[in-house]
């Protein structure tokens, strides 16, 4: 384990390498504890590097020999070789080679980084700085070489043997030795080399490319799990065609293939031809997994897939640009999904997303810019910020110079960038290029940490017939910012009345205060400076805006709200997300009334008039029953916290919120009933988007009886738990129980174990259920919950179901006043940084909001905190995180 005594990495301080690794030959002994690699670098001194400079090779705890040097053994005084570096003090000024050998304990490797085993399988992970655990190397994006792989194994341990890439040979050796030899020929940084060997079970099949070419596809899983990988190779082959329709890109090597292992720190890594995966994104039926399971990994697939362009092909310089294939791949992933799919359904769900992770990261001590500027530990820097708002950037520059100039930046991108690590400048300039448009202040996007808040102000004149609009953004302060510039916010705007959509009459661009044609004409308007006014004219009626459609830019928007006006978009809005937006507002402002009378001692605000309006939502659930389920859930309790942002108490939120639930179940009973049985007749399962619409609709009813009628509540989701077919069904109706029916939960959760006891999959999701209870019982719950014979410190998935789920989906609980919970998580972290850095580090990002909260439980979050940070032999991870969190 690295602890922390190296000093911060900086953007500013970016220097090309001074040699360059051309081409990698690797043999890899595979042994359970004593892995011989054998390494030989094909290197030269970079001509753009400084000459004669000592070569300096990344090391991560390593223990190994330099070989040879040209082929010669080298003098005992020309190198000095550690754990952690193998250094040449004056290198060959020719190009050269070297000889490295290295051994390594797959089996003793508890930070899955580098090679270890999961399952039957030896697998590597290298992003970010993993393939320097398995041999000396330039560990770093921007030094691109042609890989060879050469994997000899038992052939009774590891009859299957993968590398990047083409397979080029296999044969026998003697003592039940075999071998696989694996050939890319595409240059690549290290992060993306993979392979693995293992006793599996393949799914294959075929994909014939646009210009002819056919592709083996594999997706090797755990013995007896190949038909759960059928829906993988499906959304595997949709993504492959899909990214040929829309962005002209075709797959270019002989073979694709991915291996699920169970095991793993992430959700999937993109290896060139041999994608990794967390197996909860590649197994899936009816019976074990759930829709959201399948929409999941529907995306993770074509994220993955989708990478072999942007990632692959053209990489990033360093990791500071990490978003340009991070965020950029999760725009495309997020386009897949909507197009197969429902494009508002899936753009809601994106939304929510953003607004759960992104934004409280945005608000509290972790707040970095799209592109940081510094890192102590990269690791730290996958986060929403750099993924989800990395990809809301783009969608804004798609919105800002439309989609014609942003295909046509592109495919100018692939072609000047291709075999290339690119920096996000190169990226943008691609885009002025093919708009037309100077983007210089669209990089403060890049440079500029924090949401923007648009607030904007309405008047209407009643005698001119004109309504006036302003617009003003303003961004708060972050850690080491504290002015912040305007941004370019592109902002989609309609006006709604109770009769339908007011055209967007305008003064033209000649006359004071006008828009541009092509404004008028796509309803979309730009805000560059810091305010902005728009007139409308002919308006007999004052209309209600409907702003920020599709929700056009990632801000926060500040408008002064009247429920009339929320329930006029709620019932006429054209655009479905803003009428989905109008019912969330509406709800969390009336909670939050009640959250402050609540903690004042008095009653909760009355959501009479909302909850009716909601009922004509429900009344009309079948034309869109995925949009009446979405607009039926009320924003969460994090959700709530989130907009309170200071002097946070979990428990009111909860009263309030649950106050609202039971009003609104109450308020439409008969009508949610009628439409629970009306979906309780059996269907065939299809996990596409009309089959999960019906379900999750069926659920939210379930949900909202639960709430308005405790006892039917229980009693149908006890009968739809006992009669399910599939697991949507049954865990839903499970958790409604477990959630609402403290008389039903043990029952039903034993019944539940029983039956899968064998499926780790469906077992994690027991394990979450468990950690969400809101009741004083939690903690001792969770704590019981880890001394489970079926629980591990060592699987990420297992320790993130039980103490992810609690600290991060059991707000009143993690944060009991006592300081309990945040004693707990405190704990965990210490204990699993020992084995697992990265997953520590992950676990404690819980502690974000601590700021936020009501003096108690902040004092009690602070001193867990500082009771971590008082360890001297933290990881890297955990010292970074505590540090900035404390700062
Ligand atoms: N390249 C990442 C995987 C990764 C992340 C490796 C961090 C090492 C460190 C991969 O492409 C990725 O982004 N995976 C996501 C899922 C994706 C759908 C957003 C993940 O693993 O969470
Ligand atoms: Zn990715």
């Amino acid at each position: 384990m690295r602890t922390d005594t190296a000093r911060p990495v900086r953007l500013a301080d970016y220097r090309v390498p001074d040699y360059l690794i051309d081409k990698v030959d690797l043999v890899v002994r595979l042994d359970r504890h004593e892995t011989l690699v054998r390494a030989r670098l094909t290197m030269r001194p970079n001509p753009k590097g400084k000459a004669g400079a000592p070569l300096l090779l990344d090391g991560d705890g390593l223990n190994g020999k330099l070989v040879g040097i040209d082929g010669t053994p080298p003098a005992q005084d020309s190198f000095r070789i550690g754990p952690d570096q193998l250094e040449l003090f004056d290198p060959p000024r020719q190009p050269f080679t070297l000889d490295i050998e290295t051994t390594v304990d797959p089996t003793a490797n508890t930070q899955l980084m580098g090679l270890y085993r999961s399952g039957a399988a030896y697998c590597t992970q290298c992003e970010a700085e993993g393939f320097r655990r398995i041999t000396y190397f330039l560990d770093r994006p921007d030094v691109l070489s042609v890989y060879s792989t050469r994997i000899e194994a038992q052939r009774s341990d590891a009859p299957i043997l993968l590398g990047n890439g083409n397979l080029v040979e296999t044969g026998d050796l003697a003592d039940g030795w075999h071998y696989a030899v694996w050939n890319d020929p595409f240059p690549k940084p290290c992060y993306l080399f993979a392979m693995v060997g293992g006793d599996l079970d393949v799914l294959s099949d075929s994909f014939t490319t646009m210009s002819g070419r056919k592709v083996g596809l594999g997706i090797y899983v755990e013995h007896g799990k190949r038909d759960r990988a059928a829906y993988a190779m499906d959304s595997l082959k949709r993504s492959m065609r899909w990214d040929e329709e829309q962005f002209g890109r075709e797959y270019d090597l002989d073979v694709f293939n991915i291996v699920a292992v169970s095991d793993f720190n992430m959700g999937a890594m993109e290896n060139k031809g041999l994608n990794v995966f967390n197996d909860k994104y590649i197994l899936a039926s009816p019976d074990t997994a759930t829709d959201t399971d399948y929409a999941g990994i529907e995306t993770v697939v074509a994220h993955e897939y989708f990478h072999n362009w942007t990632g692959n092909r053209i990489t990033c310089r360093d990791w500071f640009q990490l978003c340009l294939k991070e965020g950029l791949t999760v725009f495309r992933d997020h386009e897949f999904s909507a197009d197969q799919r429902s494009r508002p359904v899936q753009r809601i769900g994106a939304v929510r997303n953003l607004r759960a992770t992104q934004f409280p990261e945005d608000a509290g001590p972790l707040a970095h810019n799209v592109r940081p500027e510094l890192y102590h530990e990269i690791n730290n820097f996958y986060t929403p910020t750099v993924y989800e708002k990395g990809a809301e950037v783009i969608r804004t520059l798609k919105q800002f110079i439309g989609a014609d100039a942003f295909r046509r930046g592109m495919d100018l991108y692939f072609e000047r960038y291709d075999g290339t690590a690119a920096i996000v400048e190169e990226f943008i300039a691609c885009f002025a290029e093919a708009s037309g448009r100077d983007l210089t202040q669209f990089m403060r996007w890049y440079s500029q940490a924090g949401t923007p808040v648009l607030t904007v102000r309405e008047k209407y004149d009643e005698s001119a017939q004109t309504y006036t609009l302003e617009l003003e953004q303003s961004c708060p302060p972050t850690p080491g910012q504290q002015l912040k510039l305007p941004q370019i916010l592109p902002i989609a705007i309609g006006l709604v009345t109770p009769d339908g959509e007011a055209s967007l009459d305008m003064p033209g661009p000649n006359e004071a205060n006008g828009a541009s044609a092509e404004e008028i004409a796509r309803g979309v308007f730009e805000l560059s400076g810091r305010a902005r006014r728009l007139v409308f004219r002919n308006l007999a009626q004052k209309p209600v805006p409907s702003i920020l459609r599709g929700f056009s830019a990632p801000v926060r928007l500040e408008f002064d709200w009247s429920e009339d006006a929320l329930l006029t978009l709620l019932a006429h809005d054209s655009d479905s997300f803003n009428r989905w937006q109008a019912a969330q507002t509406s709800a969390t402002r009336l909670m939050q009334a009640s959250v402050a009378a609540i903690r004042g001692g008095g009653a909760p605000a009355d959501p009479t008039r909302f909850c009716q309006a909601l009922g004509r939502v429900i009344d009309g659930w079948k034309a869109d029953p995925a949009f009446a389920a979405l607009a039926i859930n009320l924003p969460s309790e994090l959700d709530l916290a989130r907009e309170i942002a200071s002097d946070v108490d979990p428990d009111a939120i909860r009263t309030a919120r649950q106050h609202m639930r039971g009003t609104l179940g109450q308020m439409n009973l008969p009508a949610l009933m009628a439409i629970h049985d009306a979906l309780s007749v059996p269907a065939p399962f299809t996990p596409d988007a009309a089959g999960s619409a019906n379900r999750s609709m069926r659920l939210m009813a379930l949900d909202l009886i639960a709430a308005g009628d405790p006892a039917e509540g229980a009693r149908r989701a006890k009968h739809q738990f006992e009669t399910a077919d599939n697991m949507t069904d049954m865990f839903g109706s499970l958790s409604i129980l477990a959630l609402n029916a403290p008389a039903e939960r043990e029952a039903a959760l034993a019944a539940f174990y029983q039956r899968f006891a064998n499926d780790h999959l469906v077992i994690d999701k027991w394990f979450a259920l468990q950690a969400m209870i809101p009741d004083g019982e939690a903690l001792a719950r969770v704590r019981g919950l880890m001394a489970h014979p079926a629980f591990s410190m060592t699987n990420p998935n297992r320790l993130r179901s039980v103490v992810g789920t609690f600290a991060m989906a059991n707000p009143t609980q993690f944060n009991a006043a006592d300081g309990s919970g945040h004693d707990f998580l405190a704990e965990v972290v210490l204990d699993v940084d020992r084995r697992n850095a990265q997953v520590a580090a992950r676990l404690l990002v819980a502690f974000r909001s601590w700021k936020g909260l009501e003096a108690k439980r902040r004092a009690a979050a602070e001193a867990a905190l500082k009771r971590i940070a008082a360890h001297n032999d933290l990881s890297a991870d955990v010292r970074d995180i505590v540090t900035r969190s404390l700062a």
